[in-house]
């Protein structure tokens, strides 16, 4: 496995690579790997001819009272999970690599960045848009991965390639949930012993949501109650947002027919944890 810093070094393996015909598959990451990451990386690694991951904590998505600088960094054991799990190359630049100075552009998504985490998270997507689209430049990947716990990055990334017919399949992976049901996340490290029971409300929260529509419920707000007083019943859970939405505008629905997506952001003490669900009633 070779472990790459310089963008230089990068497109010199990358044009190898491409020269010999192979298939790349690109998983993006911010280190600290979870099982989550870990899944995305054996379904790339499964499919295609040469797997790269690539790790960089990404200041330009980060707000400015975010948790840019206590973010979990863990460098040697990434490289350990990853060699394990069949990748080819990591990429793992520093910021000064990335962002050369006086760097200022970036990608603006419109239409599906207002809402949910974009409205929570000022500047967040453009952050992740543009570095996205910075390291499929720079990978040249032929699919890239991505998961659905992190719904609308998801869906804002695919906009991104069909607006600027990018070649590049984005393929989605599943949530992967310790077993009481949360989702894996760099972030739950951060959570004391009790904090960590009380997130597990959040899943807790998505699970009624989606029983209510599978016993046919089909008003979205009393969908989305039910799933509010299941988090206001944990004293640590603060909620930020609990929508229930189209699962491709992501705009409100009044009426759940057919799939809907179930998001909900909540703060446990100082931890701001998401997660989501695709619910969908029996009619
Ligand atoms: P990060 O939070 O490290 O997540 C990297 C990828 O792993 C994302 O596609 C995310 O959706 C996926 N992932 C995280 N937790 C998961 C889980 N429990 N199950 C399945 N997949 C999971 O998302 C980012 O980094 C960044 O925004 C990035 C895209 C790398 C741009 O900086």
């Amino acid at each position: 496995m070779e472990i790459i810093e310089r963008i230089e070094d990068l497109r010199r393996i990358v044009r190898r690579i491409r020269r010999e015909d192979k298939i790349i598959g690109l998983v993006p990451t911010m280190g600290a790997l979870h099982e989550g990451h870990v899944s995305l990386i054996r379904l790339a690694a499964s499919s295609n001819d040469f797997t790269v991951v690539s790790i960089f904590v990404n200041p330009t998505q980060f707000g400015p009272a975010e948790d840019f600088e206590r973010y979990p960094r863990s460098l040697d054991p990434d490289l350990e999970k990853s060699r394990s799990t069949g990748v080819d190359l990591v990429f793992a630049p520093t910021a000064d690599e990335m962002y050369p100075s006086g760097f200022g552009t970036y990608t603006e998504v419109e239409g599906l960045t207002q809402m949910l985490e974009g409205a929570s998270r000022p500047g967040h997507f453009r952050g992740v848009a543009m570095i996205v689209l910075k390291l499929f430049n720079l990978v040249e990947p032929h699919r890239a991965y991505f998961g659905l716990k992190d719904y609308q990055q998801l869906k804002v990334i695919q906009k991104m390639v069909r607006d600027l017919s990018l070649d590049i399949e984005i393929v989605p992976g599943p949530t992967v949930r310790e077993p009481d049901g949360l989702a894996m996340s760099s972030r739950n490290a951060y959570l004391e012993p009790r904090e960590r029971q009380a997130a597990a409300a959040l899943f807790r929260a998505l699970q009624e949501a989606k029983a209510r529509a599978e016993a046919g419920e089909s008003d979205a707000e009393s969908i989305r109650k039910a799933a509010e007083d299941v988090l206001r019943a944990e004293p640590l859970a603060d909620i930020d947002y609990v929508a229930v939405v189209d699962p491709e505008t992501l705009q409100p629905v009044g009426q759940v027919r057919g799939p809907a997506l179930v998001a909900l952001a909540v703060r446990i003490g100082s931890v701001r944890l998401i997660d989501s669900a695709v619910i969908s009633n029996e009619q």
